[in-house]
């Protein structure tokens, strides 16, 4: 299903970034439109430049870039672009990021450091970024963006689409528990068990000790039961492998994982697999192995409403 925005609207343009070329033509296909031309390339000395070779003057200029494995080079690379979009006229310049890095970063937890996701933000504005569109941005200490992003952010869900593919494939029926593998996940297990008419949801809690080091405890009845578990990010799989554990040690059978953003880093696929974890899906927020669906529609819709 294509979009067909209202004539009337400011003409939006989609600008690519270097992270996620596929994605942000899908978004743009949505949108029955076309990415703008755009270099993007490395000076000898690893600089990035940038150039956006259409006309965005007068226009609503949306820069697509998802901010996995490589964050800081596409952060800069997204200044870049939103910088030249600006400086060229755009009449709005919004910044697309359907992974987006730092978030985690959203507290000072040991003396000294940044609170690296309001860094970020500013860094945006900086730039000349006033709208932001995110996908199931990670949030726990920082709810809304908006305390440290000025200008309009919006955040989509890929969620309900996950659900409703593990429906489709049998993994998700009436009689699943959906279950959220820490306290903040009980977002995600509420927003998926409610767009499939699930109604047993809840969420674990988790303790984290280091980059890959957690503990997962809970004190739900599973006991006989179908467990399919979300969250929104799968990084080094130690929070999915932890909660895989306390569901078989409660009797229940996981049936499946969906996260949003699958970056399985440090062979987090292998490891979850030697669990013997299987039919795990994600999103093409960070296209993997495990991508099932695609959040072009989800940005789309997001778009729109920023332009309305
Ligand atoms: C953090 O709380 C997130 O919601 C995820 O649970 C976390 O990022 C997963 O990380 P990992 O896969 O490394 O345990």
């Amino acid at each position: 299903m294509y979009i067909v925005y209202n004539l009337f609207m400011s003409e939006i343009v989609i600008v690519s970034g270097s992270s996620n070329t596929s994605l942000a033509f899908l978004v743009a296909k949505q949108l029955s439109t076309l990415p703008a031309k755009v270099e993007i390339r490395k000076f000898p000395d690893n600089e990035k430049y940038v150039r956006i070779d259409s006309d965005v003057n007068g226009k609503n200029v949306f820069i697509i870039q998802s901010t996995y494995f490589k964050p800081d080079e596409y952060i800069i690379e997204s200044a870049l672009l939103a910088s030249a979009a600006r400086d060229a006229g755009a009449a709005s310049v919004s910044l697309v990021v359907p992974y987006f890095a730092y978030a985690r970063q959203d507290e000072r937890f040991k003396p000294g450091e940044p609170i690296s996701v309001a860094v970020i933000a500013g860094l945006l504005n900086e730039s000349g970024i006033n709208g932001l569109i995110t996908v199931d941005v990670h949030r726990h200490r920082i709810l809304d963006l908006s305390s440290v992003f000025k200008g309009k952010w919006i955040n989509v869900s890929v969620m309900p689409d996950l659900a409703k593919y593990a429906v489709a494939n049998g993994l998700i029926d009436s009689e699943t528990v959906i279950m959220g593998p820490d306290g903040e996940a009980i977002q995600w297990a509420k927003i998926a068990a409610e767009s499939v008419g699930i109604k047993e949801y809840g969420a674990l809690q988790k303790k984290r000790f280091g980059d890959e080091d957690v503990e997962v405890r809970g004190d739900i009845n599973i006991k006989g039961k179908k467990v399919f578990i979300v969250d929104d990010i799968i990084s080094t799989g130690g929070t999915i492998i932890e909660a895989s554990k306390l569901v078989s040690d409660g009797g229940g059978t996981l049936k499946g994982v969906a996260c949003s953003h699958g970056l399985f880093v440090n062979e987090a696929l292998y490891k979850l697999y030697n669990e013997g974890i299987t039919n795990i899906m994600s999103s093409d927020t960070v296209p993997n192995q495990t991508t099932r669906i695609s959040s072009a529609e989800a940005l789309s819709k997001g778009i729109l409403s920023i332009v309305k």
